[in-house]
């Protein structure tokens, strides 16, 4: 028989699943709405936008989908599930009302207050200036969080109080991102080591995945601007099997049991964005989807087939046993065009993708299909993740054979993964 998948999105994250999804021996065709160059060479492309919810429905009609797997958390909050499973198809992603653990970060942080999952303290302003006279009253600064999707611009970490308070304009005075910001989060800043760890959910049951790490900010030691990841890896050293089953006892479970209880239940992945505390674990954040670009360094981890499990955590019946993994581990490094994520050029040809090493894989973010190879098309052009034995040896095959791959205005992060190993040399 076989199964036919549709995998909505247009990035590296929607590579590596549709990757892995192909290696899947019950998968008969794989169709991306809209894809990119690298998934059309792989799979079929269909050029229907990720929000375009009649658009996927007639897709999913026409192609008979029997399981759809939403990348971006537009589709999401566009009800591109609600859709596809009102017309019974299977759909791997939550419901708009679901997603709105995302689309909306008044409501995950009410949602965590009430069923007692640890977070950062928080208030919520619809004003400006009672946002800012809060400021001034605490004498602190704190991180500033519009409540809406902002295509990962929403959130801005100041160092001190006018910074707080310039922050507080953008969002609410300048509405640098609009409607998103109608209301505003004031966060208190708290330390610790962050980490993402994604679990399949079946509205009920939760399975972890292993955790990752991503570097955010656009250049070394975690200067320069936030961007869309510049790499990541997998596993963090610091946060154990027996962290990843505390947060899914303290975080995961109370959130889907509510979910649940509110008649929204949750089904497909969620992303915690942890951080870690000597008093346990705080959620700064959820995502109602697969992360970018953790999935691209967790998903070359999972050993057996994917396809089963995913269908499973979209019909509802999860079980332990549906997530393998392999021993290996993963180091990833976005390869971007120089300026990202402010101006940069495209239309560069990418050489060097057929010198890759053994198990090092090119997941493309930016690049279009050209008669004589790939050329650049966005700001993150590939993500290279390399497993290896340790992470030493996953970093420096990342390293070598990002040697390898060029174009001009090439640049990257060089020390993804390093303190992992600094901090395994030094104990
Ligand atoms: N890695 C952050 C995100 O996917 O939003």
């Amino acid at each position: 028989m076989g199964v036919n998948v549709l995998i909505v999105g247009t990035g590296a994250r929607e590579h590596a699943l549709t990757w892995k999804v192909l290696q899947s021996p019950l998968s008969r065709a794989v169709f991306c709405a809209p894809g990119n160059a690298a998934t059309g060479a792989i799979a079929v492309n269909v050029p229907v936008p990720t929000t375009d919810v009649d658009g996927i429905a007639r897709l999913a009609h026409e192609r008979e989908i029997d399981l759809t797997i939403v990348g971006p958390e537009g589709a999401v909050a566009a009800g591109v599930v609600d859709r596809l499973t009102s017309v019974g198809r299977l759909a791997l992603g939550p419901t708009a009302a679901a997603g709105r653990i995302e689309s909306s970060k008044v409501f995950a942080k009410t949602l965590m207050q009430k069923v007692g999952v640890p977070t950062p303290a928080f208030a919520v302003f619809t004003e400006a200036s009672a946002a800012k006279a809060y400021v001034q009253k605490q004498g602190r600064p704190f991180v500033v969080k519009a409540d809406g999707l902002a295509k990962g611009k929403g959130s801005i970490v100041p160092d001190d109080i006018p910074e707080t308070l310039e922050a507080i304009d953008t969002f609410m005075l300048s509405r640098a991102v609009g409607a998103a910001a109608d209301q505003v989060l004031l966060e208190e800043r708290v330390e610790g080591r962050e980490v993402s760890l994604l679990a399949l959910v079946d509205g009920e049951r939760v399975i972890p995945m292993v955790p990752a790490c991503d570097y955010k900010r656009a250049l070394d030691d975690d200067r320069g601007p936030n961007t869309g990841g510049m790499g990541g890896y997998s596993p963090p050293g610091f946060f154990t099997d027996d962290d990843v089953r505390a947060a899914v006892a303290t975080v995961f479970q109370p959130v889907v049991d509510e979910l649940r209880a509110r008649g929204t239940p949750y089904r497909g992945c969620l992303y915690a964005g942890l951080i870690q505390r000597p008093t346990g674990v705080e959620v700064l954040e959820f995502n109602a989807r697969f992360g970018d670009p953790e999935t691209q360094v967790i998903l070359p981890r999972l050993s057996g087939d994917v396809l089963p499990a995913f269908q499973a955590a979209a019909a509802g019946n999860l079980s332990p046993e549906s997530l393998s993994w392999s021993d290996r581990v993963s180091v990833g490094v976005v390869l971007a065009s120089r300026g990202y994520p402010g101006h940069y050029q495209t239309g560069h040809p990418v050489e060097g993708l057929s010198r890759l090493e053994p198990d090092v894989f090119a997941f493309h973010g930016g690049t279009v299909a050209a008669p004589d190879g790939y050329r650049t098309a966005g700001g993150r052009v590939l993500t290279l993740v390399a497993l290896g034995d340790t992470l030493a040896d996953a970093r420096d095959r990342v390293y070598r054979s990002a040697q390898r791959v060029s174009f001009e205005g090439m640049s990257y992060r060089r020390d993804i993964a390093q303190r992992e190993i600094t901090a395994s040399v030094a104990s």
